[in-house]
């Protein structure tokens, strides 16, 4: 029997609730908050990830489904959607002057070795707002996910952030680290012996442990310039007002080239060793590294398949999925139950009824098992009088109406 690729997963039916009410609640906060949805495409040109994210990192080396279509173009599924929505971004010309906030919710792709919380195709949802460099834009981006969480009823979850700095401080940084991390060479993995001369920042998320106790013995030096230590302080300051509790975290680096500045994550402890919910930070250079102006943003994704299983049982779900069910008594009544079915789907109510001539104590079990809010019983005795009996499941009770007040009865 084929089965689902390795690292995807169906998500099924009974699991459906809690994915759209997660979704839901984003895009309630996400337009409270002014977050226009945009919608790019799943493949794009690999050069687009290449360029954006890093080709030394683990998403582009090791991560990234590519592929040639039958033009011989280069193509990839995307791995993530900054790059995209700035691609975007810049081909529409979306922002003109002004701050341009957008939310996407879709499927990504990356080949990594699946396991709890770690998934090839996994689903994110993410921000970016395009056009500021202004550090109240960065704690109200760190807010919105923080207050996502909380309306999802999510408690116990960490807030952390760092900063890399302008583009010279982070070239200080990359100089120092790699100094620092010279003594040990020998003793790093092999991709971290090469990620130390191209690109040492990479060895500070090597997920190998080795290099960890390495990266854990560094020591850490602040090499901001006054602009970049200024805004990190506005904006913890920004974070300590709106309540939120944060750690600083100076080694942060996070896996991807494109940052500057603020970078963030929200980790869950439940999750294991997969606890990173969201994570996000400022990109002040990546619009005009793939040809625009020189335009500041700051985004941030969460991967929806860990969000919800923190969620799990911590979001309250949506209760009674179905507003009738019609059962019958008796062959001869069912093509009158499917004319009641057509009139209440017609006037705005879920209604299902039971189409294998099952008895009644049967079609009551289905009822129950849809979890119908009220079950219209036709009974032929009844029927001759253009009469039905109404049954509500939650109270427990039931009743003669006549077939037009149904509608009016179950309101
Ligand atoms: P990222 O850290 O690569 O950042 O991914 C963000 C989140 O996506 C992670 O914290 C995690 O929850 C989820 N995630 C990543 N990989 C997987 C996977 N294989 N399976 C399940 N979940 C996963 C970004 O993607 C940036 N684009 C975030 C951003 C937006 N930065 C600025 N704007």
């Amino acid at each position: 029997m084929l089965k689902a690729l390795r690292g995807t997963k169906d998500i099924l039916p009974v699991d459906i609730g809690i994915w759209q009410t997660t979704e839901s609640s984003a895009r309630d906060i996400f337009a409270i908050y002014g977050y226009k949805e945009i919608r790019t495409p799943i493949i794009e040109e690999a050069s687009l990830f290449i360029r954006s994210i890093g080709d030394t990192t683990d998403i582009v080396q090791k991560e990234m489904y590519v592929f040639s279509d039958r033009g011989g173009r280069n193509i990839a599924l995307r791995p993530e959607a900054t790059a995209s929505v700035v691609r975007a971004y810049l081909e529409n010309s979306i922002g003109g002057e002004a701050l341009a906030k957008l939310f996407y919710i879709g499927p990504m792709f990356r080949s990594e070795r699946p396991q709890k919380g770690r998934q090839r195709q996994f689903y994110q949802m993410g921000v970016e707002a395009i056009g500021s460099d202004n550090p109240l834009l960065d704690v109200e981006v760190i807010v919105l996910a923080v207050r996502f969480l909380q309306k999802l009823g999510l408690r116990d979850f960490s807030v952390k952030i760092n900063s890399l700095g302008c583009e010279k401080d982070k070239k200080a940084i990359i100089k120092k680290y790699r100094d620092a991390i010279k003594p040990y060479l020998k003793s790093l993995c092999s991709e971290c012996t090469q990620r130390s001369k191209k690109n040492v920042l990479r060895v500070f998320d090597c997920k190998n442990e080795k290099c960890g106790k390495i990266v854990e013995n560094i020591k850490f030096e602040n090499l901001l310039c006054k602009g970049c230590a200024g805004h990190l302080e506005l904006v913890k300051k920004g974070l300590e007002k709106a309540g939120i509790d944060y750690t600083l975290e100076p080694k942060m680096v996070r896996g991807l080239d494109y940052y500057t500045k603020t970078v963030f994550e929200i980790t869950c402890p439940d999750l294991g060793a997969k606890d990173a919910i969201c994570a996000g930070g400022r990109y002040n250079n990546l619009i005009r590294d793939m040809g625009g102006k020189d335009t500041p943003a700051i985004g941030f994704a969460f991967g929806m398949e860990r969000l919800i299983l923190a969620g799990k049982g911590k979001v309250s779900l949506p209760g009674p999925s179905l507003d009738i069910f019609v059962a019958v008594t008796g062959n001869d009544l069912e093509e009158d139950a499917f004319k009641i079915v057509s009139m209440l789907r017609d006037k705005g109510s879920s209604c299902e009824m039971d189409y294998e001539k099952r008895s009644l104590k049967a079609q009551m079990r289905k009822a129950q098992r849809l979890n119908a809010r009220f079950v219209v019983i036709l009974g032929e005795e009844e029927f001759k009088q253009a009469k039905v009996i109404l049954r509500d499941m939650e109270k427990g009770n039931q009743r003669e109406v006549s077939l037009t007040d149904i509608p009016k009865e179950i309101k």
